[in-house]
């Protein structure tokens, strides 16, 4: 298939816009929206009532989103969850146990580091899955179970469409394996597969803070660091934050978890540094606000994300606030990976830099 910019400057921002089919697609794999069940695509199926652990293999992107998976095994199916990143995982001799699946994420399915660490894993005899895009790649065809994400072909080397469709499979396997393991119950998973089916709709409305986050940007743009926080499954939406800002605008950047911001980063806080806080309407919101507070009065640039209530209950601390449409926290980080994403391209296109192919970067990476 030949793919093309349409009308679009790069094809980074035309693959943003097009999360609202690319993510409706892929939970359409996954979820039978009539009868509000989830099931593994092509009749496979997975033992997850056997497992006593999974294991999340990946590199860069893919590795966030396995980040944010262990929350949702974790809560979702008490199953627990280790995440490596697949070049440190075969080197560090891992206490593998015989029931786990072991689970590779990754959009090319021909990374040389998620690729050994299957064949690690193979060897050592677990079961093994892919969450993975390209269908006909090495690492999906070795694996015992394919669990695809449609996103369909990605040409910007930083990775968009293909992260929040990694999160759709990833959020769908998690409810089977919830309902596999009798976490959750039946009306537990039509209340959670309603959710999935309505991150489309709330993605097209978050794809409409683009021209707020343009004006950001421009600020933003002169800074030399930024810092990304956030709690729970925020917290790798922020570090996925961060490597989208030093991948396309080479700014320096760094995601933590915002209860650590008091071990070591509060200490970078000044007016020059601006502080992205990731901050939906949950369980923790209060506790992000509070760091959030920390952070202002250390004379830091909060721009604040969140929701219409996050932004009421952050009054005026932040120095800017970009507002998502409101949502379940289930499904918060997949929908607070569009602004992510909008802020790091217009500060990248801002800074005039090769969005779509930048310095250093490849698409694919098929060396160790
Ligand atoms: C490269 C790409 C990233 C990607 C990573 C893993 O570094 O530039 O966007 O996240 O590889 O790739 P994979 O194809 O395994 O998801």
């Amino acid at each position: 298939d030949v793919v093309d910019k349409g009308n679009y400057r790069h094809f980074m921002l035309k693959e943003i816009f097009e999360q609202p089919e690319s993510t409706a697609r892929t939970i359409g794999a996954y979820v039978n929206a009539l009868n509000q069940t989830a099931a593994l695509p092509n009749g496979q199926t997975l033992d997850f009532a056997a497992f006593d652990r999974v294991y999340i293999v990946a590199c860069g992107t893919a590795y966030y989103a396995g980040c944010v998976a262990k929350y949702w095994f974790e809560k979702y199916a008490k199953l627990p969850v280790e995440t490596d990143i697949a070049s440190e995982f075969r080197y560090r001799d891992p206490a593998l146990t015989k029931n786990a699946l072991a689970i590779f994420v990754t959009q090319s399915g021909e990374t040389a580091d998620t690729l050994a660490a299957l064949r690690y894993c193979k060897e050592y005899g677990l079961t093994t899955a892919a969450v993975v895009n390209v269908q006909t790649s090495t690492i999906a065809r070795e694996v015992d179970a394919v669990l695809p994400t449609l996103a369909g072909a990605e040409v910007g080397v930083a990775s968009t469409k293909a992260f929040t469709a990694q999160l759709c499979s990833l959020a769908s396997i998690a409810i089977i394996a919830g309902r596999a393991r009798k976490v959750l119950s039946k009306k537990d998973e039509a209340r959670l597969t309603d959710q999935l089916m309505q991150i489309p709709g709330l993605i097209t409305q978050a794809l409409k803070i683009e021209d707020a986050t343009k004006e950001i940007a421009v600020d933003l743009s002169s800074a030399r660091d930024v810092l990304y926080l956030g709690r729970g499954t925020m917290f790798p939406i922020a570090m996925e934050g961060a490597l989208k800002l030093k991948e396309i605008s080479y700014i320096h950047a760094e995601g933590y978890a915002a209860g650590e911001l008091k071990h070591g980063p509060i200490a970078l806080i000044d007016e020059h540094t601006p502080v992205v806080m990731i901050a939906p309407t949950d369980h923790l919101l209060e506790k992000t606000i509070s760091n959030m507070q920390e952070v202002a009065a250390r004379h830091g640039k909060v721009l604040l994300i969140s929701d219409e209530n996050g932004a009421k209950t952050g009054a005026d601390t932040p120095w800017q606030t970009l507002i998502a449409p409101a949502c379940d926290p289930f499904i918060s980080p997949i929908l607070y990976s569009v602004p992510i994403q909008l802020l790091a391209y217009y500060i990248a296109v801002e800074k005039g830099t090769d969005v779509d192919q930048p310095r250093n970067l490849a698409k694919s990476v098929t060396v160790e």
